[in-house]
């Protein structure tokens, strides 16, 4: 039985995302699938015209040494992989993958609720938005936060609002005022409908949300009519893995009552590769449908060739082969971290502070500018002065949904070797040095 919910979504739902009709052709995909139909429906190329004969993926071993594993698409999977396919991903990955966030996140499948695969999550956050912003609309907004999300909405006419986040994310506290509030705040804007967040390992500011603030934060969202799209996309690269703190999603079911409220995004490019650029929305099924006309009527589909490779490895590891992988992952950024951190603390105590992150792939420094303690910006002296040096970052104004100065800076651990890292820390300590004139 579907769960509760006392969402209107025709106050969600954008004009824009109104606007949007099912395919001519899209939209009757699937009766292709009633046996003995004949269809001359698609303009699908003969795939017998394709050059491709297998697509073999070689895996590495996990200890190293051991034989390589090769994974063969090919036959009817090959046909599907190199052909036109369904909207809303590979059926038999977007099968995978609702049972992944079925089991992840213990939320039964009880018709609420869907999945659909875009060409990453940004391309699934980026459709959300269409689906659910009007123009002069207010967004509540966790400041700082991810820049491409930033990006994507400067294509709106909207009220960016900012709640401010701490070491340990979104401050409910701070949300209930800005919300009870908002009319003497942000006098002649409209009520805010939506919340976006990052609540594990958050670009940029490493933060994770522990679960206590999740729940108040999901408290307000049902007092307020506010719906939530958590970006997770650093979900899996949470160092404690043992003691994962419940999504938002999650959350929303366990708490009893209404559900319907959270928009969750994934990323497989932390995981599995960015390259392949495949992620998954997970949400009420009214809004995700809205999601699937955007793709149907735009791109189309992500990749049915890259899903084809991922949904190969999938099937053969199971989810105990994936989690078991991607705890390795979060083990390797664990050790970077650490790494990382030894090296920063080494050149930049006394001139930076910064929060050992429990997830994700960033240090957030705070660099003290000044040796009076007022606030600086970073940004002419990482743009200018740490690009001369031979050391490059981003700076923390571009992390601000309205701009302003900021004294912060990001720096990201993914790649850097410890050589790197003296390096790039001892360039930035001189920086940091001349800006303060010392
Ligand atoms: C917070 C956040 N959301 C979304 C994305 C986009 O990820 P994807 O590669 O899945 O589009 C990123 C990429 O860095 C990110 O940091």
């Amino acid at each position: 039985m579907a769960a509760q919910s006392s969402i209107d979504w025709n106050d969600f739902i954008s004009e824009r995302g109104k606007r949007w009709q099912p395919s001519a052709i899209r939209g009757l995909f699937p009766l292709e699938k009633i046996p003995g139909m004949v269809s001359f429906l698609a303009g699908k190329p003969n795939a017998d015209t394709f050059p491709f004969s297998a697509i073999k993926v070689d895996l590495k071993p996990i200890i190293p040494g051991d034989p390589v594993e090769t994974l063969t698409v090919e036959s009817d999977a090959l046909n599907e992989a190199l052909q036109y396919g369904a909207t809303a991903g590979l059926p038999g990955l977007n099968k995978w993958v609702e049972t992944l966030q079925e089991v992840r996140h213990k939320r039964a499948k009880d018709g609420s609720w869907r999945v659909s695969l875009g060409s990453g999550s940004q391309d699934l956050i980026n459709k959300a938005f269409h689906s659910l912003v009007n123009d002069d609309d207010s967004i509540l907004i966790e400041s700082p936060v991810y820049s491409g999300t930033l990006g994507l909405l400067n294509r709106f006419q909207v009220n960016l609002i900012d709640v401010p986040v701490d070491t340990e994310g979104l401050d409910p506290a701070k949300l209930e005022h800005i919300l009870s509030n908002f009319s003497e705040l942000y006098p002649g804007k409209r009520f805010p409908k939506l919340l976006y967040t990052i609540p594990t390992g958050s670009n940029p500011t490493g933060a994770t949300a522990p679960e206590a603030r999740r729940q108040a934060v999901l408290a307000l969202a049902r007092k307020y009519n506010l719906l939530i799209l958590e970006d997770d996309a650093y979900h899996y690269l949470s160092f404690d893995p043992e003691n994962l703190v419940p999504s938002y999603w999650e959350l929303e079911a366990r708490a009893g009552g209404e559900t319907g409220r959270v928009v969750r995004f994934d990323s497989f490019s932390k995981i599995l590769s960015s390259g392949m650029r495949l992620g998954f929305v997970t949400g009420p099924k009214e809004l995700i449908e809205i999601i699937d006309l955007h793709t149907a009527n735009t791109n189309l589909q992500p990749s049915s060739t890259t899903q084809a490779m991922v949904s190969v490895l999938l099937h053969k590891w199971g989810l105990d082969g994936f989690l078991a992988h991607t705890r390795r992952v979060a083990a390797y950024y664990k050790d970077k971290r650490d790494m990382f951190g030894k090296v920063a603390h080494k050149h930049l105590d006394g001139l930076a502070t910064w929060v050992s992150p429990e997830a994700g792939m960033f240090l957030f420094l705070n660099l003290q500018l000044t040796k009076d303690g007022t606030p600086g910006d970073s940004s002419s002296l990482i743009s200018n002065t740490a690009v001369q040096k031979g050391v490059l970052a981003v700076p923390g104004t571009g992390f601000l949904p309205n701009g302003g100065p900021s004294p912060y800076v990001r720096v990201s651990f993914s790649l850097a070797t410890e050589e790197d890292a003296e390096l790039g820390f001892s360039r930035l300590r001189e920086c940091i040095l001349e800006a303060r004139g010392e």
